[in-house]
């Protein structure tokens, strides 16, 4: 019997890869398709943690990572027998951590979230009194810490293609724009990036923010964050001008290696049966992931219905 195959691709990756894809989205999109994939085999054209996440939501399917060497900065700059000291020196906390993270770290939390839920989910534990400690992004972070005057300890990982963003050389591109200059920015960008943005969201939200453009075609949109999103969002409005962020003067290149490493070849080889499966989380790891991932997805479908 013919195996049912369903590639997932995330929008850093390239336009073709793309095409190729039976999905395309962010990563709370794509582990709810995974979540609900009729699949024998799931290709995921991202990264490892969203391939883990694929697997722990739909254990009964193949999972195939392309390219094993697709990791994120955010999970390698994190390690887990420190993050588990500092768990229990914050026995008294929620531990909130952001998706971008491994199985293991996501089994120390108490809710996951990605960059579209995080506010709301966030401001729900306050609501309720909680006290929060946020992992793995210490960008995202100090941001909400800014944002709502809330005072979470934090993690200290980074994103590293979103940490390049720097103030001085997006000062130097929105001041040589004569009209007027736009700036939206993914969270995991540096906090003085941040305070100048016009809006703050996930890639979907940033995505939905350029469709929804009411402005002149003649205003400047500088996006801060990786540079695949660019396509989906010229695709949308062609009639506007977006730029790529700057990371440094004369420098627009904001690309995520491992993003990157989701070659046609691999994801045709995967959608083959070939690459990295993601067969190695026990299923005492995989449960103990999947309680704070679903208590998003299900605070995502209750609030975002
Ligand atoms: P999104 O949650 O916006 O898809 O972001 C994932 C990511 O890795 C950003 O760098
Ligand atoms: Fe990780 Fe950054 Fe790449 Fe996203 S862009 S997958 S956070 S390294």
């Amino acid at each position: 019997m013919t195996k049912r195959v369903v590639t997932l691709a995330h929008y850093y990756t390239q336009p073709e890869i793309q095409q190729m894809a039976d999905k395309v989205g962010d990563s709370l999109e794509l582990s709810l398709y995974a979540r609900e994939a009729e699949a024998d085999i799931i290709v995921f054209a991202g990264v490892r943690f969203m391939a883990e996440t694929a697997k722990i939501l739909n254990p009964q399917a193949e999972v195939i990572l392309p390219d094993a060497g697709s990791t994120c900065s955010l999970v390698t700059q994190t390690d887990v027998a420190a993050l588990k000291a500092w768990r229990e020196e914050h026995a008294d906390y929620v531990h909130v951590s952001y998706i971008n993270s491994s199985a293991e770290h996501k089994a120390l939390s108490d809710w996951i979230v990605t960059s579209r839920n995080v506010d709301d989910i966030i401001a729900h534990l306050y609501e309720q009194g909680k006290k929060v400690i946020f992992s793995p992004d210490r960008n995202m972070g100090a941001y909400l810490n800014y944002q709502y005057g809330y005072d979470m300890p934090l993690w200290s990982a980074v994103c590293e293609v979103h940490d390049k963003f720097n103030e001085a050389a997006l000062n130097e591109a929105l001041s040589a724009v004569t009209g007027k200059a736009h700036l939206i920015a993914h969270p995991e960008s540096p906090l003085p990036v941040l305070k100048r943005a016009d809006y703050v969201g996930s890639t979907s939200g940033m995505l939905n923010w350029v469709k929804q453009f009411k402005g002149s075609p003649e205003e400047v949109i500088f996006v801060a964050t990786e540079d695949g999103i660019l396509y989906n969002m010229s695709q949308a409005r062609p009639d506007l001008d977006l730029r790529q962020a700057p990371i440094y003067a004369g420098c627009q290149c904001n690309s995520c290696p491992y993003m990157k490493m989701n070659t046609i070849e691999a994801v045709k080889r995967a959608q083959q049966g070939g690459g990295t499966h993601i067969d190695y989380l026990s299923t005492e790891q995989m449960d103990a992931a999947r309680v704070p991932i679903e208590r998003m997805l299900e605070f995502s479908q209750r609030y975002y219905a």
